[in-house]
């Protein structure tokens, strides 16, 4: 294990997809270097290692977890694997940065919680829409109450063709847990209540549909961000997720999202608030950074938008970058498991509330 604080922190990553995100993110922190990767599809794996000059390439993610000075790692595997992967790390006394969703359920969830507890490790998720320029901001000037009392929120994460893989294990349901909602959902949902100031949401009322994957059609044609897996199976998820939160001030948040729908959207996410001095809308469209953001107040009196000036932040770099200073220095910051597991509870009630037809409650 390194200590030094001279030294840099050796880091493996498991999962060559969304791996490469990460190594990216790496790639922009000084204080740490990626000395391993491990991925079954070993020929993805092989590539990436030569195109960011990894020294060692693994097959199953426990040969890498059996190397004594990683320090910590990466989890980007299929969402049935976060459980199992993430508590194997912990309990080889590894630091775990896990992709979201934190796992398929609450319950898995609350079992990587506890294992990152006895072990003394830090368990931390990969929320990076939350650190795009425009949410950072709109979070900042909430907490500053710069928008009144928020009581109003939408958000959106659609796609018109976008299923990541017909027939990989993103539409098996034993192995995702869920489409959409727990794909893109859990994203737009974490992004809209941290930007809000993390209210509490005490009661969901959902729906979900399969209408377009179970026909065979809604694949993504050409994935913008990463390679993307094939697959031979079925479809047994939702397309569709609808959802109206309850929070405990007596705000509410309309949700939807969708991986194929007859709608105008490209891969598009976004959210508004509505306050009582203020509002704004956040409108990203196939991923933009920049150009995303309207502000709403007043100026004399009179209603007046405006749009700042954004820059571009890699999300992904800078949730490395708290990982990294929470490890070394206890620094607080990073997304928590303790966050993930909440919206982990959240996306189970979203289900429940579709399954069961009517509202349900959250319980603190
Ligand atoms: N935060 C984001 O923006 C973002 C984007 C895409 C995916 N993700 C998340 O990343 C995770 C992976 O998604 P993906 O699109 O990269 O999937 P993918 O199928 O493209 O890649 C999965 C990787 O896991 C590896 N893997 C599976 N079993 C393994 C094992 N036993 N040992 C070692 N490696 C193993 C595979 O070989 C592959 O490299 C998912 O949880 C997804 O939600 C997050």
């Amino acid at each position: 294990m390194t200590d030094a604080s001279s030294e840099k922190m050796r880091i493996g990553i498991i999962g060559c997809g969304a791996g490469i995100f990460h190594l990216r993110g790496y790639q922009a922190e000084p204080r740490a270097t990626v000395v391993a990767l491990a991925g079954l599809d070993t020929d993805r794996c092989q590539r990436l290692a030569k195109q960011f000059d990894i020294p060692a390439v693994y097959g199953d993610y426990r040969e890498l977890l059996e190397v004594r000075d990683i320090d910590a790692v990466s989890i980007a595997v299929p969402n049935h694997l976060h459980m199992p992967v993430a508590i194997a790390a912990l309990e080889a006394g590894k630091h775990v940065l896990i992709e979201k969703p934190l796992a398929r359920s609450a319950e898995e969830g609350e079992r990587m919680i506890a294992a990152a507890q006895k072990a003394e490790r830090i368990l931390a998720i990969a929320f990076n829409r939350r650190y795009r320029d425009d949410v950072m901001l709109v979070h900042d000037h909430v907490a500053a109450g710069g928008f009144g009392r928020v009581y109003f929120a939408e958000t959106y994460w659609m796609r018109r063709a976008g299923i990541p893989g017909w027939g990989s294990w993103f539409t098996d349901k034993e192995l995702a847990g869920g489409g959409p909602l727990i794909d893109l959902g859990v994203h737009v949902l974490d992004m809209t209540l941290y930007a809000m100031g993390n209210p509490t949401v005490t009661s969901v009322s959902a729906s979900t549909y399969a209408e377009i994957g179970t026909q065979g059609k809604g694949n993504f044609r050409n994935a913008k961000t990463i390679e993307r897996s094939a697959g031979t199976g079925n479809y047994e998820v939702e397309d569709l997720a609808t959802a109206y939160l309850r929070t405990a001030d007596g705000a509410t948040v309309m949700m939807k999202t969708s991986w194929a729908a007859y709608t105008g959207a490209e891969d598009d996410f976004g959210f508004s608030l509505m306050g009582s001095t203020g509002g704004c809308e956040m409108v990203s469209r196939n991923y933009a950074l920049t150009g995303t953001l309207k502000v709403f107040g007043d100026f004399e009196g009179i209603a007046s938008d405006g749009s700042p000036r954004l820059i571009e932040r890699d999300g992904h770099a800078e949730v490395i970058n708290r990982f990294v200073s929470a490890i070394r220095d206890g620094t607080p910051g990073v997304p928590t498991g303790e966050e993930g597991l909440d919206r982990a509870r959240l996306i189970d009630a979203i289900y429940r509330s579709a399954a069961e037809g009517r509202e349900v409650l959250i319980e603190a």
